[in-house]
């Protein structure tokens, strides 16, 4: 992309090789959080993207797209939904098991938090196997809302990337390579 917030955005990701085990390199978007004009230029940039389009839930991923959703939701007129780790919801919940490397997660919605027809944004700050997405969509889906999007920051190449998201429409501000 052209536009020149993309760059300014991208130079305040902090990269930490070797974080949180060898062989990773970490995307820090904490470092983009502290420059004022890149973090609203990144919540304006989704913004822009969304307003006008009648999406009536931000569901945002814990923790980091708890971070970027809200903002975005407040600015689109829509309802924030917060996706959480296995049990810290008090309410009924949906459940939704994920694949890792190794072993498996989990992501849960309060039941009732969305209803049946409405127009959903997933946010998340980063994309890898999309294996988390999956599972945010899904959870979604069995609320019945419908899925317009996901957006996120910055997505890492990954060699296996979960199948269902070929279906998914995915909105990146980056890439890294
Ligand atoms: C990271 C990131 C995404 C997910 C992406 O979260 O914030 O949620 O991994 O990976 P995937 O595309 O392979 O599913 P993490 O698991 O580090 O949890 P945290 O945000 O709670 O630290």
């Amino acid at each position: 992309d052209n536009d020149p917030r993309i760059h300014a955005i991208q130079s305040r990701i902090r990269v930490v090789p070797n974080f949180p085990k060898p062989g990773i390199m970490f995307q820090d978007i904490t470092t983009l959080l502290l420059d004022h004009k890149a973090f609203k230029d990144t919540i304006d940039l989704f913004v822009d993207r969304y307003k006008g389009k009648n999406i009536s839930v931000v569901a945002g991923i814990e923790a980091r797209g708890f971070i970027f959703g809200p903002p975005i939701a407040l600015a689109i007129g829509a309802k924030f939904v917060p996706l959480r780790k296995p049990r810290k919801l008090p309410g009924k919940v949906y459940r939704q098991e994920y694949d890792l490397e190794y072993g498996s997660d989990c992501i849960e919605m309060h039941v009732g938090a969305v209803e049946p027809g409405e127009r959903a944004l997933v946010v998340d700050d980063l994309i890898a196997t999309g294996g988390t997405l999956c599972a945010a969509m899904n959870l979604l889906e069995r609320a019945g809302a419908e899925v317009i999007e996901c957006a996120c920051v910055i997505e890492i190449p990954e060699l296996k990337v979960c199948t269902s998201l070929i279906h998914a429409s995915i909105f990146l501000l980056l890439f890294c390579s």
